[in-house]
């Protein structure tokens, strides 16, 4: 039975349907507002606001709740690998051992880019963030790989090569923006292995790949793969709500992604860890986080949903301790950023603000001990998002109800004025 809520304005009463969600979140369907009343409502930054219904992602940031298509992030950390659960999240469930055959063969077949896009980066200026040359060379595979979107399996085939050809795109831009050649995808390696050998591999020292190394990035990928209406994904889907190629939606993603509040904070993070261990000056930098006046923030922490831990942080932070263990590394980091959490934690500012390290927290350290530099931190994150964003793109697109974005606002600007002549001014 639909519930209602009652809206009294001026001498009018409005009945607007309040609709629930699996969990039991409910949210009032404002659709008709405008129409009936007038009104339309106004919340700055979205918190309060829900852009969609989706089925992909469920997270609870009362509880610390995050899971794919129904499943924990918890058991698809432990037990899935990132290509598994990029499938899941596409196409809804996890596959069949055909399917997953099927999946990586054309990986596999479409792990290439065209040659003609090395010329690209050759001439990108070498100092060029990754996260720049990334979301240009995305949208420039429009250019070689014209889309196939009438058909279920031309979908596919469009999704699954964008998936494939990120990698090495990333690789490439690593590679190239240290004057080596770029080290071409092999078809006996999977797809995180294979990642880690376009990056590292040397024709002068052969790259070991080493499972523990391949388990963690694999775990790294599964823990960013998606997190429903964030800001780059509802990037992705505003972009897309103008029907613009999936590649050009993406592209969007990506350029969102690379601000410091949102997946550049990974990198952020170090940067801001690196200067507390040089500088040794931990309670300084907790005392500007607090201070109103000062713009400084504690990188890594806080969270515009989860208002208590964040669940992957949880398991990003006991890889770290495992993973250094494994690969008998020291990282001093690692000690600052565990002795900060302790001591905010404590600290009444960040308890009475509900302030927690995100997934953010640990995750550079992680990726520092295996060996991907600083810059590339968010091209990491990105290529674990990018699942989430096709699925929730794909989501986006197949809604019957889905029209383009466009937001209202309310003016405040000045009165209606008249033009004056330059010579009267
Ligand atoms: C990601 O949305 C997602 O799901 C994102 C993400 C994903 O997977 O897609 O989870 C990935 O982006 C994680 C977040 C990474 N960003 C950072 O770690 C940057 C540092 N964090 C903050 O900038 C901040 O916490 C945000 C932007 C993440 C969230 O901020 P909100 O929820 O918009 O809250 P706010 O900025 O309005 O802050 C509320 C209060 C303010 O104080 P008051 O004015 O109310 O007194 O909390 C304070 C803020 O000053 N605050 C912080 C703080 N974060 C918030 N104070 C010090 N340090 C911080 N990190």
């Amino acid at each position: 039975m639909t519930e209602f809520v009652k809206l009294i304005y001026g001498e009018k009463e409005y009945q607007l349907p309040v609709i629930e969600g699996t969990e039991g979140e409910k949210a009032i369907d404002i659709s008709k507002l405008r129409a009936q009343s007038g009104l339309i409502t106004l919340d700055t930054g979205y918190g309060n606001t829900g852009s969609c219904t989706s089925v992909i992602t469920f997270m609870d940031g009362e509880k610390g709740i995050l899971r794919y298509r129904g499943i924990p992030v918890e058991q698809l950390a432990e037990q899935s690998t990132f290509k598994e659960t990029a499938y899941l999240l596409i196409h809804g469930k996890l596959p069949t051992q055909k399917e997953l055959t099927d999946f990586s063969v054309l990986l596999n077949d479409n792990s290439l880019v065209h040659e003609d896009m090395r010329a690209f980066y050759e001439n990108y200026p070498r100092s060029s963030h990754p996260m720049g040359i990334l979301s240009s060379m995305v949208n420039a595979l429009r250019s070689f790989y014209p889309e196939l979107l009438n058909l279920e399996e031309e979908i596919n085939m469009t999704v699954t090569r964008l998936l494939s050809k990120v990698r090495t795109l990333a690789a490439m831009s690593y590679k190239i923006s240290r004057g080596h050649k770029m080290v071409y995808p092999r078809p006996d390696l999977a797809y995180s292995a294979n990642f880690l050998n376009m990056m590292f591999d040397s024709p002068v020292r052969p790259y070991d790949i080493d499972p523990v190394v391949v388990k963690a990035l694999s775990v790294f990928w599964i823990l960013h793969a998606d997190h429903e209406q964030n800001c780059s994904t509802s990037a992705v889907r505003m972009v897309g709500s103008a029907r613009v190629t999936l590649y050009a939606a993406i592209s969007a993603g990506i350029a969102a992604l690379w601000g410091p509040l949102h997946g550049g904070a990974n990198q952020a993070v170090i940067d801001m860890l690196t200067h507390i261990a040089e500088n040794k000056n931990m309670k300084q930098a907790i005392e500007r986080a607090k201070d109103k006046k000062d713009p400084f923030r504690l990188m890594g922490f806080g969270h515009r949903v989860y208002k208590t831990f964040d669940p992957r942080m949880k398991i990003m932070k006991k890889m770290c301790d495992s993973l250094l263990e494994k690969l008998n590394i020291s990282d001093p980091l690692l000690d600052v950023a565990k002795d900060l959490e302790e001591i905010a934690l404590k600290d009444a500012y960040f308890i009475d603000h509900n302030l927690y390290p995100n997934v953010d927290f640990y995750a550079g350290i992680v990726l520092r001990a295996i060996g991907i530099p600083t810059n590339m931190f968010t091209v990491m994150f990105a290529i674990g998002r990018l699942p989430g964003w096709i699925a929730q793109w794909k989501e986006s697109q197949d809604d019957p109800n889905w029209k383009l974005c466009r937001p209202r606002q309310i003016y405040t600007g000045p009165p209606e004025t008249d033009y004056v002549p330059i010579g009267e001014r």
